[in-house]
């Protein structure tokens, strides 16, 4: 809303229309459709807990062929109550033990966003509206209250295709069940020699298959939104690869309101980026999976959504940056 005194001229107001319009860079985000995508507390379920039938129960479907998304969205508002309190969890099929050792109490299991994606020929915008309820400080990262993080995966990661950001957390990373006081970060599995059902440790694979899957650009990207009530927003560019570490270059910005709990954030990314950044052109489908640590929290204490594709201007996918 444009607020003008009653005196403002026809001709300042029209300048002041220009200015207003040049600035907001030309997303009309109520004119784009909005997708629900719940976040949802996840706890220590790593790649290889998925991945083992006797700890996730569609392990084996899994390898088979049936993506993590098929069998589990619009489930997360179930999923993340259950999980969060650290509880042995109860199905229909029975009940599981708790995959979460140090619960944080009074926790919300989960947070529903709506995100709508934008395109301007130029940059890709994504928006994220979301209201993270009552969160109990943790006090494991001061220095932000709330991080929003999306993971890009250009198609060429097809564990993250399938998998989501699953994929690129183990269970030998920090703070996860085999992570024996380690400090590991994600890592995507094809950077490791072998993997068990610990992770895959240190280990890495040989330096000419390294060098191969980074050729082929076996990678993430991680665009991050770094949020404090009443401050700017400040984001962050991070790859993953053998380990996830800052990018050599920032290339994302982040914007953010919040008003009466709901945060709106606004991440740009251009679609031009020059390696080892991957271009977003028409015609190809990406995947995106999104985080969101709240509550100063820090590491695996976070909400994490399923994956979703998404592609530009049309298409069949999930998500469609609309073009604007
Ligand atoms: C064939 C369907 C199917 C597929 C595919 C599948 N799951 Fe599951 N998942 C289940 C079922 C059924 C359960 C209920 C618990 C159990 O039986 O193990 C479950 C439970 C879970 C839970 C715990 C939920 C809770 O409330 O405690 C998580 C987390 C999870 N799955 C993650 C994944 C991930 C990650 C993938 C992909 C790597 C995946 N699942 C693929 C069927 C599936």
């Amino acid at each position: 809303m444009i607020k003008y005194s009653h005196r403002t001229t026809v001709a300042s107001l029209a300048a002041l229309l220009i200015s207003v319009s040049a600035h907001a860079a030309g997303i009309n985000w109520a004119s784009v459709p909005g997708k629900e995508v719940v976040m949802f507390y996840p706890g220590q379920a790593s790649w290889e807990w998925a991945l083992t039938p006797s700890d996730m129960s569609g392990g084996e479907d899994f390898r088979k062929g049936k993506d993590c998304a098929i069998c589990h969205i619009g489930e997360e508002k179930d999923m993340g109550p259950q999980i969060v309190t650290g509880a042995a969890r109860v199905f229909k099929t029975g009940e599981k033990p708790s995959i979460e050792p140090t619960p944080i109490a009074g926790k919300p299991g989960a947070v529903a966003a709506t995100v709508k994606l934008a395109n301007d020929g130029t940059d890709l915008y994504v928006h994220i509206e979301f209201n993270e309820g009552a969160q109990p400080d943790s006090k494991m990262d001061p220095a932000y209250a709330t991080k929003v993080s999306v993971m890009f995966d250009d198609g060429k990661v097809p564990e993250v295709n399938r998998g989501g950001c699953f994929a690129a957390c183990h269970d030998d990373s920090a703070g996860m069940a085999s992570g024996a006081g380690a400090n590991r970060t994600m890592y995507l599995p094809k950077t490791r020699a072998k993997l068990s059902r610990k992770g895959g440790g240190d280990a890495l694979a040989a330096p000419d298959k390294l060098a191969g899957l980074q050729a082929d650009g076996y990678q993430l990207e991680f665009w991050q939104a770094l949020l404090n009530p009443g401050q700017p927003a400040k984001s962050a560019t991070q790859l993953v690869f053998d380990k996830r570490a800052a990018a050599p270059s920032n290339i994302v910005t982040a914007d953010a309101t919040q008003s009466g709990g709901t945060w709106s954030v606004t991440i740009k990314r251009p679609l031009a980026a020059a390696a080892p950044f991957s271009a977003i052109t028409a015609g190809n489908t990406y995947y995106m999976g999104f985080a969101l640590h709240s509550g100063h929290t820090a590491q695996r204490f976070h909400y994490v959504s399923y994956e979703r594709s998404f592609s530009l201007n049309d298409g069949k996918t999930d998500l469609v940056a609309v073009k604007q």
